[in-house]
């Protein structure tokens, strides 16, 4: 599939659901197929919807699918970790540069009277919580409690709430990743601070009837996700990939994780918007597959034509998963989630959206070095990488 195809779905979902017949290259549809997927459509034209973090590489493919909707998306983003010209430029998108934690923002961007708030916005990710750990509580703690109150206030229809299947269910919980299992042992803030955040949720939904809903998303890659030092491994990958460096293996690379293309998380977004059935809960969004870090490594230098190969650097103190898996049996049962993409196609489109946007990607990419010990040596530069993917 080309990527010009992708955004054409992603921009124009909701006509070319009504008008293509052949559902086997429809990706952007799941489940029962397109007569669901058009009610999903339908349901968000005329809507208000809040995006927070809709610069962000989930966020900015939330926003473009839910412009084409016909809903009037409300950004709010301080672009902290994302760029401006990442969020989609559209007459239906209104943004807002600002920080969540911020009561004057609020009170700007609930003024706006949104339907439904997606709450994405996210202090990034594990290695970054454990160099900058009050930043973390700030803005996954305390920014999640306030957008919270907000909405409660406003009375939203609906609250979603972007939850981590890669940290909460921490290093021990049986695989596949079952919602019915909890752990007392995270090992980063960041990880502590995603569970607070479906903890609140749970507050809010039980003192205030708030109707909110937890995706737990697993290893999300695709086109929006710009490189950086605590960025996750594909899209950083791809970067030194497309400049012929070697890949570090912060590991033995026989580790596994369950990476999720983008588009499919979008579509468990919008459903988790819409349908009944998923208020009050939580669920993961996976693939249900896993893919060692090895076997990632290869496939990104053979599709990119990288001979530098890789190589092995040792693990962060706190990458104690060496697989992840996660069920997909309750989002499939829930909301009828199904995700379509298989993972070459997803690559390939990722890549396709780095050889595209190959000048501002690599202007935007931020590798300074860190002062934690995952800061490496390659090839001359020191980077530090979210190799694990996990967040
Ligand atoms: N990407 C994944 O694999 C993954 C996995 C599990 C959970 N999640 C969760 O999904 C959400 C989105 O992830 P993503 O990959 O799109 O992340 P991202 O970093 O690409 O996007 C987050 C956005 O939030 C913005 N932001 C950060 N702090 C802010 C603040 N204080 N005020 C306003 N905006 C702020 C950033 O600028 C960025 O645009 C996050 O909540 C994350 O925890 C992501």
């Amino acid at each position: 599939m080309r990527l010009g195809k992708y955004f054409e779905r992603l921009a124009h979902g909701r006509e070319r659901h009504k008008r293509v017949g052949n559902l086997s290259n429809q990706y952007w549809v799941s489940g029962e197929g397109d007569c669901i997927m058009n009610t999903v459509y339908d349901h968000y034209d005329g809507k208000k919807a809040l995006v927070t973090g809709g610069a962000g590489s989930i966020g900015s493919n939330l926003t473009k699918a839910l412009a084409d909707s016909g809903a009037q998306v409300i950004v709010l983003d301080n672009l902290s970790s994302s760029e401006r010209w990442n969020v989609p430029s559209s007459p239906h998108v209104l943004f807002v540069e600002a920080n969540i934690v911020d009561e004057v923002a609020l009170k700007r961007v609930f003024f706006e009277k949104p339907d439904v708030v997606y709450h994405l916005a996210a202090f990034f990710a594990n290695q970054n919580s454990v160099d900058h750990p009050e930043h973390d509580l700030e803005v996954n703690g305390l920014g999640t409690l306030r957008l919270l109150q907000y909405a409660s206030l406003a009375g939203v229809e609906r609250f979603v709430y972007a939850s981590s299947g890669c940290s909460i269910y921490g290093s021990d919980a049986p695989l596949p990743l079952r919602e019915e299992f909890m752990s007392m042992h995270l090992s980063t803030p960041y990880q502590i601070t995603k569970m607070v955040g479906e903890l609140y949720c749970n507050f809010f939904s039980n003192h205030y009837g708030l109707k909110v809903v937890k995706p737990r998303f697993f290893n999300s890659y695709g086109p929006g996700e710009i490189p950086g030092q605590y960025r996750n491994v594909i899209p950083n990958f791809i970067f030194w990939a497309l400049k012929g460096l070697p890949l570090p293996i912060t590991g033995s690379g026989e580790e596994t994780r369950d990476f999720t293309f983008v588009g499919d998380i979008v579509d468990g977004l919008l459903r988790a918007g819409y349908m009944e059935s998923a208020v009050g809960q939580e669920f993961n969004l996976a693939s249900g597959s896993e893919t060692k870090i090895i076997d990632l490594a290869n496939m990104i230098n053979r599709a990119t034509g990288n001979s530098a190969g890789v190589r092995y650097v040792s693990r962060r103190k706190w990458d104690t998963k060496s697989r992840l898996l996660a069920s997909i049996d309750r989002a499939r049962d829930c909301i009828g989630y199904d995700p379509k993409i298989s993972f070459e196609e997803g690559l390939e489109l990722t890549i396709q959206w780095f050889q595209q946007n190959w000048e501002r990607i690599e202007d935007a990419a931020r590798f300074a070095p860190g002062a934690s010990a995952a800061v490496r040596e390659v090839a001359g530069t020191r980077i530090e990488a979210e190799s694990s993917g996990d967040r």
